[in-house]
Order: structure tokens, then sequence, then C-alpha cells
């Protein structure tokens, strides 16, 4: 049987032509096999595999080149520095979407530790979770906030919550269905709604192509009209938010202008657009004032 260091350049090898980043997803499939971190795999490169472990990673590669995404070969995805669960029910968090969660930390309202009397914790909905990225790093990052995260997808919501239970968060919740009709009836107003919903219009090919083609459609396309989801937002969060509560949403590259008109049309001012680190449009956040006439 090959040591470690032999089954690792093999490894390299057969990603070669399926991937960019060989190196990095041969070291990460073999811990997967070996149950280790990638310190061992150099700690320990003349170690040698069992034939039970060499055929293991020789079928996690061969599904690897069959375009199986990363993620869900490896059940998990590194998101705001938390580990989380993931499978084909979800779509796989994206680095860009840490934006959206750097925001939302950014703009929340601070509770004030000397306050004589505390107000109530400020709210926070996710409308479509997933994996409960944004809403369990938000939940994570600020414990006097109530997060509450909603999706269609039940067997989506079944990992959430399970990613927020390994994370020990008990200040958020998870309520199924569509947008707001997920909520329950007595939904107190809410500070901030942040979402990021299926965008790619269906006709669009990026969804015939890397990991996108094994995501659920239901994560990625709203159909032939990319602004769907954006229109039951925009005109669902009226009834939600506070005055003054915030509106965050992830886009695609072409949406931005679109995005800012539908946002014209009601009552939202104070509208701010931000690019994510590759310079591309991503984020619109904009506040509610149901005083603000056009
Ligand atoms: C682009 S994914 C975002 C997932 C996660 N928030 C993230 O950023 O990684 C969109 C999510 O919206 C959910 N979704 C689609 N239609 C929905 C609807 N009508 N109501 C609620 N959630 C919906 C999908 O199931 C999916 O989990």
């Amino acid at each position: 049987m090959p040591d470690i260091a032999a089954a690792l350049a093999t490894a390299k090898q057969a990603l070669r032509s399926c991937t960019d980043s060989h190196d990095l997803e041969a070291q990460l499939l073999l811990s997967a096999v070996l149950d280790c971190d990638r310190t061992h795999l150099i700690a320990h490169a003349e170690d040698r595999l069992a034939s039970a472990q060499l055929e293991q990673l020789q079928n996690l590669l061969a599904r690897r080149c069959r375009g199986e995404p990363l993620a869900y070969i490896l059940g998990w995805r590194e998101f705001y520095g938390l580990r989380l669960s993931v499978n084909d029910a979800v779509l796989i968090p994206r680095p860009e979407t840490e934006l959206l969660v750097d925001l939302a930390l950014e703009h929340l309202p601070q509770q004030l530790a000397a306050a004589p009397r505390q107000p109530p914790p400020a709210t926070v909905l996710d409308l479509g979770t997933g994996s409960g990225a944004i809403a369990i790093s938000i939940a994570r990052h600020r414990p006097d906030v109530q997060v509450m995260a909603t999706d269609l997808s039940t067997t989506a919501l079944q990992l959430a919550r399970m990613n927020a239970a390994s994370h020990a968060l008990e200040n958020i919740s998870f309520h199924a269905g569509s947008w707001y009709d997920a909520l329950p009836e007595t939904c107190a107003k809410i500070d901030m709604i942040i979402s990021n919903p299926p965008y790619v219009a269906a006709q669009d090919v990026h969804l015939l192509q890397g990991d996108c083609r094994h995501e659920p459609s239901m994560a990625l396309t709203p159909g032939d009209d990319d602004l769907a989801c954006y229109r039951s937002i925009i005109t669902g969060a009226t009834d939600y938010l506070l005055s003054g509560g915030l509106l965050l949403l992830e886009h695609g590259h072409d949406q931005r202008q679109r995005l800012l008109a539908l946002l014209q049309e009601t009552c939202w001012e104070s509208v701010q657009c931000h690019d994510d680190i590759s310079g591309i449009a991503r984020v619109i956040m904009a506040k509610y004032n149901p005083d603000h006439s056009r």
C-alpha cells in the first residue's frame, strides 16, 4: 500500500484535469479518508494507507472528477469561519455572501451594556436560509440578537437546524414556508431583513456549469423572471420592518440598476450599493421609511 506522501501525489495528479485547486482538494479528500487534519498529512507522510482507505480515496477522486462539488463530497463548507454541514438539499455557501454578514454585523443596533432597562433584543430575519450560513453567522457573532431563519425547503431547514445546534446557538429559530408566509402570525416588527434569494434566470448558461449543476434548482433560479423573488421580498418587507429597519439583499452582477428601480417604487431611503472583494456589484441595502414619499 502507498504511504501518505505517495497517495497525496497520486490524488493531486488525478485532480489536475478537473479543478484548479488540485493541491488543496487532494489534501482535503485524503484528510477526509484518514479522518485527520491537513497538518497530519505532512507530519505522518510515511504512514501507509490501509487497502480500504486507498479504495475510499479512489472512490472520492472519481466522484470529484465526475464533477460532484467538493463540498458535497466532504459534507461541509466553511463560511464566515464556521464549519457548516452541507448536502445536495442546499446551496453551497459562497465566499462572496460573507459581505452580507459583514454589512449586517456593521449595521445592527448595538445593545447598550450600561442601560438601566434593556430594550427587547434586536431581531433579524434571514429569508431563504439554505444551510443557515447567513443566519448562523449573525447569531454566532451577536448572541444578544434574535435571528429568525426561513426556507421553503423543509430538508434545507432540517440541515440548518442541525448546523445551529452544532454551534450551540440558542438565539435562532427556524420557520418553514414561502418568504413571509413562514412567519408566526404574532411576529413583532423586525429590525433587519436579509436575503440571498434565487436570482439566476432559468435560461442562464451558468446553471449548466460547475457546482450549479448539482445544487437544488429552487436555490438558484426563480424561473424566467430573475427578479421575481426580489419583488416578493421587497414588497413584503414593508409589512414586517420597523420604521428605520434595514433590508439587505445579495444580487447578481447585472441586477443592481433594476433593483434600484424596484426600491424607487416604495418607501425606501438611504439606499447603498456594495461590491464584493472581486469588485463585482453584489449587495444592495435600504432603510425603510413608511413616511417617505417620492
Ligand atoms: C441562493 S439560496 C441561499 C441559501 C443561503 N441563504 C446562502 O446564502 O447560502 C436561496 C434559498 O432560498 C430558498 N427559497 C427558494 N424559494 C423560496 C421561497 N419562496 N420562500 C423561502 N425560501 C425560498 C431556497 O430553498 C434556498 O435555500
